[in-house]
């Protein structure tokens, strides 16, 4: 079967969102990759289907039920066996190659939180993987499932019509992990602007060479931790006393 994205949340109404459109959404819609939804809400407690409680020990907030996830779990795990990861800000950041090693398997089990979190005992049960999309605090789940999900699915074989730009984009291999150089296009002139001639000179060599150099430039002063790593592997250290 295709690629199967599953999707435990409070808001099975925010999917399949922007995924629907554009590149994601052609190639859902052509059965390249498919979206589960379960609603978490179906498994809460008592006549208000309740998920969440308060906090052991107090501090603000609520804590979804270990129970209530449990059984979310397993009605997931129903299913073609997929890897659960735990959208939280507590996770492991999301790179580019976790997306690909997901987009190699059969699909993911995502759950998206909302309140304080999910009762520990649950994640510790499941042995659930922990992602976070970066260094700050979302409302909710749903958003950064949105973000594994987009970075993954464009990485399915098919989706993406040219695989050239795959091959050359930002921490691809063909880039050596590095942030990719800037692009342009015509006009030749803009509000007195050029393009670099290079680009324009049809000296491929020349044009490879100049990229590679612009990628660079830009990795060591946006990301000194990308550019200490493409260091140690690529560049002779006695060239590199800066
Ligand atoms: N949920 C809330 N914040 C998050 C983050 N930064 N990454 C992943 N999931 C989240």
């Amino acid at each position: 079967g295709a690629w199967t994205a599953r999707i435990i949340t409070l808001f099975p109404e925010a999917f399949p969102g922007i995924l629907g459109l554009s590149l994601t959404g052609k190639a859902l819609k052509q059965g390249l990759w498919n979206l589960q939804t379960i609603a978490l809400r179906e498994f809460g407690m008592g006549r208000h289907r309740n998920v969440d409680d308060t906090p052991a020990g107090g501090g603000a907030g609520m804590v979804i039920r270990a129970d209530v996830m449990d059984a979310a779990l397993r009605e997931a795990g129903r299913g073609q066996p997929l890897p659960v990861i735990y959208m939280s800000p507590r996770g492991r950041p999301l790179t580019q190659t976790r997306a690909r090693e997901l987009a190699a398997g059969p699909g993911v089990t995502l759950i998206c939180g909302r309140f304080e979190g999910i009762d520990q005992r649950v994640l510790d049960a499941h042995q659930v993987e922990e992602v976070s999309i970066g260094d700050y605090v979302l409302t909710g789940g749903e958003i950064a499932a949105q973000v594994l999900i987009d970075a993954t699915v464009r990485l399915i074989p098919r989706v993406l019509g040219n695989h050239d730009s795959l091959a050359e984009e930002s921490f691809s291999i063909g880039n050596r992990g590095l942030l990719e150089a800037p692009q342009f296009t015509k006009p030749a002139l803009w509000d007195g602007r050029e393009i670099p001639p290079v680009l324009l000179s049809g000296n491929h060599a020349a044009i490879a060479k100049w990229r590679s150099g612009e990628a660079e430039g830009l990795t060591k002063q946006r990301r000194p931790d990308l550019w200490r790593a493409y260091a140690d592997k690529h560049v002779d250290p006695a060239k590199d006393r800066q």
